[in-house]
């Protein structure tokens, strides 16, 4: 054959494989407002930085009249590229090839793009479109799954894993997700479930629609499976454009500085928290206020809003937020807010983000709802994430910090490095009303006016307890600071602990409340 038609044959066989399931199909992909799988690809990356491997691979299953069946690329589409110059691994499985299901020959695809990312130390993602282990490969179709989720685990931790939901996502498509540490999902596009409608009906008898079942929105405000909500994907993908921007390629590097920035004068510190200690303030104007250029990239927004957590920068430098939402159940710790804050101190611990930490919280949720929801097991796991991060943790307590709130929004005895308190700071064990209530039980019941009393006591216990003073005097708080000098007081503890050292005691691993 002469090269001029080596050539052809070889442009041949590229169109056809790049075409995916047909015009058909692309046509059904593009009818449900879909982009397609490549587009997705071409989309988030950089202008032709896309090098795309293991076009050619085909499934080896000749069950159920498979052999006649080709399934271009089988399914899915993976390669290196770079995002804003961050060079990064990726897969996007193709709905319109077998509804992007994976066989072994796929999973062998995405587990050597896996693999490739963590030799060469890159982040992963996922753009998962499909309806799970392909049925007609069986039990090779959940090997292929097993050896996916073998690497997000091995992968946990050493190199960012971010997954993307564009379509109707079932079984391993979402178990695989729910292994890595940011997901992404669109309205009215993105749906994930372990079984689908079908299935419910057949062995529940129930109906539920795909979008009520595990649409997005069900995903971000719901379960907190997903932690970005877009309503287009064009808007997810520069949500990842962004995300990149604030973490590292791997557990060995820092994320990039950039430029230094004042908060927008728009956001005056001062100003934010109301004077009465029982008025609620939005934290994320507060953490605005202390950020560079104001920029608070807010993670998991709609899920467990009683606590904040983001990125952002501080004198250029990336920092993780954690911050209590006095708007939200008063800012109180409960499952889902310990959940949600432990996950992300445990990323940032993993990829050498500093923490700030924000403390404004009446305690933990009482009631028998939490407790029945397991609250001690769940609370359990900030106390744990906090007490295991050996990166700068720097703490600011702003009002309340009562009780086991107190400890376990990063106090110095789970190891801050730095622990500010404002002049408004009440830390104690519980509430003056609460604290009074119960230790001076008798004297209120017994006096002449009992109401007088209880006032009495209330500001006796106020003045005694709920002020920043005694735990400075003890040394638990480092420094009482006011609010316009917080921002320098952050900026110069992250600047002197850049190279700190903290070890803790060799073994396998710890043993988290999961
Ligand atoms: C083979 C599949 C498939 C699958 C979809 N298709 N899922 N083929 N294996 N798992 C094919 C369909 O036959 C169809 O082919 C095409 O993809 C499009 O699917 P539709 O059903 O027409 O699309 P839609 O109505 O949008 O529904 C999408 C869906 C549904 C909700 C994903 O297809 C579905 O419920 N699929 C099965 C989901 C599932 O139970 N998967 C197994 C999970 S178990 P044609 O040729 O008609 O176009 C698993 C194991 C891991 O993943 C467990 C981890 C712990």
């Amino acid at each position: 054959m002469s090269l001029a038609s080596q050539m052809l044959e070889f442009f041949r066989r590229r169109s056809k494989a790049v075409l995916g399931g047909g015009e058909k199909a692309i046509e059904k992909q593009v009818a449900m407002g879909k982009l397609t799988a490549r587009e997705r690809i071409m989309t988030l990356l950089d202008a032709d930085s896309f090098h795309e491997y293991d076009l050619f691979v085909e499934h080896k299953c000749n069950d159920f009249n498979m052999d006649k069946k080709q399934l271009p690329a089988d399914g899915v589409i993976t390669g290196t590229g770079k995002i804003s110059g961050f060079p990064v691994c990726i897969f996007a499985q193709d709905f319109t090839v077998a509804g992007g299901s994976l066989g072994l020959m796929h999973a062998r695809k995405i587990t050597k793009i896996m693999d490739h990312a963590m030799k060469l130390g890159l982040p992963l993602i996922g753009i998962n479109d499909s309806g799970g282990a392909r049925i007609q490969e069986g039990v090779n179709s959940l090997a292929g799954y097993g050896e996916i989720f073998f690497r997000n685990t091995q992968a946990s931790g050493v190199i960012p894993q971010i997954s993307v939901i564009l379509g109707p996502c079932a079984g391993g498509a979402v178990y695989s997700p729910a292994l890595t540490d940011f997901v992404f999902v669109v309205d009215k596009i993105s749906k994930m479930f372990i079984t689908g409608p079908e299935v419910i009906k057949t062995v529940l008898g129930e109906e539920i629609s795909m979008e009520d079942l595990g649409g997005a929105r069900v995903q971000t405000e719901i379960t907190g499976n997903a932690h970005f909500f877009a309503h287009s994907e064009t808007e997810c993908f520069d949500q990842i454009k962004k995300l990149v921007t604030f973490i590292p390629w791997n557990n060995r590097k820092k994320p990039d500085a950039f430029p230094p920035r004042p908060p927008k004068a728009q956001y005056d510190i001062e100003k934010i928290i109301p004077v009465n200690p029982r008025q609620p303030y939005d934290v994320r104007d507060l953490i605005r206020s202390l950020c560079d250029d104001s920029d608070f990239f807010e993670i998991q927004e709609h899920w467990a809003a009683n606590i904040v957590i983001g990125f952002a920068r501080l004198n250029g430098e990336t920092v993780g937020i954690v911050g209590n939402q006095p708007l939200v159940l008063a800012g109180v710790l409960d499952v889902d807010s310990s959940d949600k804050a432990a996950r992300f101190i445990r990323f940032c611990d993993a990829f050498n983000i500093p923490l700030i930490t924000l403390v404004d919280l009446p305690g933990y949720l009482p009631g028998v709802d939490q407790e029945h929801a397991g609250v001690i097991r769940h609370g359990a796991k900030i106390l744990y994430a906090y007490s295991e991060a050996t990166v700068p943790k720097v703490t600011v307590i702003l009002r309340k910090a009562y009780g086991g709130g107190y400890i376990a929004m990063c106090s110095r005895h789970l190891g801050a490095d730095f622990v500010f308190a404002w002049p408004t700071a009440e830390i104690a064990v519980m509430g003056p009303e609460g604290a009074a209530n119960l230790i001076f039980r008798s004297e209120i019941a017994t006096a002449d006016d009992p109401d007088a009393m209880r006032q009495a006591k209330v500001q006796e216990y106020t003045e005694k307890f709920a002020n920043p003073y005694i735990a400075a005097a003890n040394g638990h708080v480092d420094a009482v600071i006011g609010p316009r000098e917080t921002r320098e007081f952050l900026i110069h503890s992250i600047e002197i602990s850049r190279d700190k050292q903290e070890t803790r005691p060799q073994r396998k691993h710890g043993i988290p409340p999961f």
